[in-house]
């Protein structure tokens, strides 16, 4: 039987490295990334050593609503412990706030990261890109000193948003009429079309000569379906800002994104995939047809860099201690009353990318156990737990109330039913919570809240967020 010196327990290569006796045994390290298994055995046997569990890999944020649960904040807050941040889908449709030297910056194309001199941040190939959104970008953040060609990567397999995908965007939209998505007109929806469909355009394609005939080709190919819509607005100006920013995206730092990011995490860099829009909002999983276009969940991490499952350590999801939905679809908690209105107000919720007024209601955990089980969420993350100080009760919703049956699971087709949330109420802590910083200090009926949420969806609530600023941030 092992009798191990360093007891049964997994120790870091650097750890068991350190050991003299370890020198003269004959191990390959495969990567300072793993964990070995080492017994010290009775002479004259010799240590085993067993290869195991992946020590730094793929670490993930991202959105367990609807969107707008606070990402780019937490992405901020997180950052200094990566080297890598990486969009892993979505485009500029999002719209990621953060506080920078006290000013605020909403990022719709860059990672969350490029604040932080030193972390390499990464535009995947599962993005959708839109190189006018990316160089106004570009020129923000380099008003802070920061310079993109040294810390932001774009692959050259992320598909390009081309402003006909904008104008097919509006004219679908404007098609549906009341059925309409609310969808941010930023071309989404069309670019993944051409990409599923094998028309789209790519950021590598920039560097070929053959360019602009393909651009024309695929433009010509939207013109007619235009023509069906009888979309007929002049779109030059967008076409000569596109053309313009092209140019600078020919000079931005372009690489094969999928060996990039795997050779990083082989040199034992730790990566942080940053989620755009919510779970909620899935092509696959969300409330369809009221969704965005592309997987916002964990598996999205795969397709979207290039990184195989195994490499996924920690999953953070992110939610709000109430909720909120932008655009159309359905939403059971909705509160369409004075307490939706104070929500919006105390929590600011306007969104970051089109300004509209988002629509707010109590948490629903029912869809928040759905989108944990999705993405196989490690920690909680809950966020504006602040903007609840003011209300004497808070409603969690723990059921759905469908033809008089309670149901615990999200049907199948949420816009057809009529949904009634079971709620259980909760005592307010009525007090300001902004500024603590220590978790024993949070009020005991927050505790109490954020206990039964932790119960409910069977992952635990590790971080409270209780103001926008990155120091605000309490560690359960
Ligand atoms: P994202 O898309 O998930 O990154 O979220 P958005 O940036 O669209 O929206 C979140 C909003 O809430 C932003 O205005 C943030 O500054 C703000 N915010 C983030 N965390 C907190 C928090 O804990 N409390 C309050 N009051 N605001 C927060
Ligand atoms: P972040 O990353 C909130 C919503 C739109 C619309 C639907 C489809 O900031 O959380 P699309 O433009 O993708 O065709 O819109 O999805 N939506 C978001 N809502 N936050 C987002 O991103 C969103 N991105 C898209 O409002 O209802
Ligand atoms: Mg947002």
């Amino acid at each position: 039987m092992a009798n191990s010196q360093w007891g049964n327990s997994f120790i870091t290569i650097q750890d068991a490295t350190k050991h003299p006796a370890f020198y003269n045994r004959h191990i390959k390290i495969l990567s300072n990334n793993y964990k070995l298994k080492i017994f010290l055995v009775e002479p004259p046997h010799s240590y085993f050593c067993g290869l195991t569990t992946a020590l730094f890999m793929v670490d993930v944020i991202l959105g367990l609503q609807w969107g707008d649960e606070g990402k780019g904040k937490i992405v901020d807050y997180f950052a200094p412990q990566y080297d890598i941040i990486a969009r892993f889908q979505g485009g500029p449709n999002a719209g990621h706030t953060l506080y920078v030297e006290g000013k605020k910056i909403v990022l719709h194309q860059i990672p969350s990261g490029i604040f932080h001199q030193g972390t390499i941040n990464i535009i995947g190939n599962g993005v959708v890109l839109d190189p006018v959104t990316l160089k106004r970008e570009c020129d923000t953040v380099a008003s802070f000193g920061i310079d993109v060609r040294k810390n932001l990567f774009i692959s050259q397999r992320t598909n390009l948003i081309i402003p006909t995908h904008r104008a097919l965007d509006k004219a679908s939209e404007s098609s549906k009429g009341e059925g309409k998505i609310g969808s941010t007109l930023k071309g989404i929806g069309p670019a993944y079309m051409d990409k599923t469909g094998r028309n789209a355009l790519r950021v590598g394609d920039l560097l070929e000569k053959s360019f602009i005939t393909s651009y024309i080709k695929l433009r010509l190919k939207h013109e007619k379906l235009l023509d069906n819509f009888h979309f007929i607005e002049d779109i030059s100006a967008w076409e000569e800002e596109f053309f313009e920013a092209i140019e600078f995206l020919r000079t931005l730092n372009i690489v094969n994104g999928e060996y990039f990011i795997n050779n990083k995490i082989s040199e034992g860099k730790k990566v942080l995939a940053e989620g755009a829009q919510g779970s909620m909002l899935d092509v696959d999983f969300g409330t369809f047809p009221f969704v965005t276009s592309s997987n916002t969940i964990s598996a999205g991490v795969c397709t979207g860099l290039g990184v195989a499952p195994q490499k996924i350590r920690e999953v953070l999801g992110v939610t709000k201690a109430y909720c909120t939905r932008v655009g159309g679809g359905p939403f059971p908690t909705e509160l369409e009353d004075a307490t939706g209105e104070e929500l919006r107000k105390i929590g600011n919720e306007f969104g970051a990318t089109t300004g509209r007024p988002r629509r707010c209601g109590w948490i629903d955990l029912v869809a928040l156990k759905y989108t944990c089980m999705l993405n196989g969420v490690t920690q909680v993350v809950m966020t504006k737990a602040d903007v609840l100080d003011a209300f004497k009760d808070l409603n969690v919703c723990t059921a759905y109330k469908i033809n008089g049956e309670e149901k615990n699971e999200v049907p199948f087709q949420m816009s057809r039913l009529k949904i009634e949330p079971v709620y259980k109420t909760f005592k307010g802590w009525n007090t300001d919570s902004s500024q603590i910083k220590d978790a024993a200090l949070l009020p005991k009926s927050m505790s109490t809240y954020i206990s039964f949420i932790n119960e409910y969806v069977e992952a635990p609530v590790k971080y409270v967020s209780n103001g926008p600023g990155r120091e605000q941030i309490v560690h359960l």
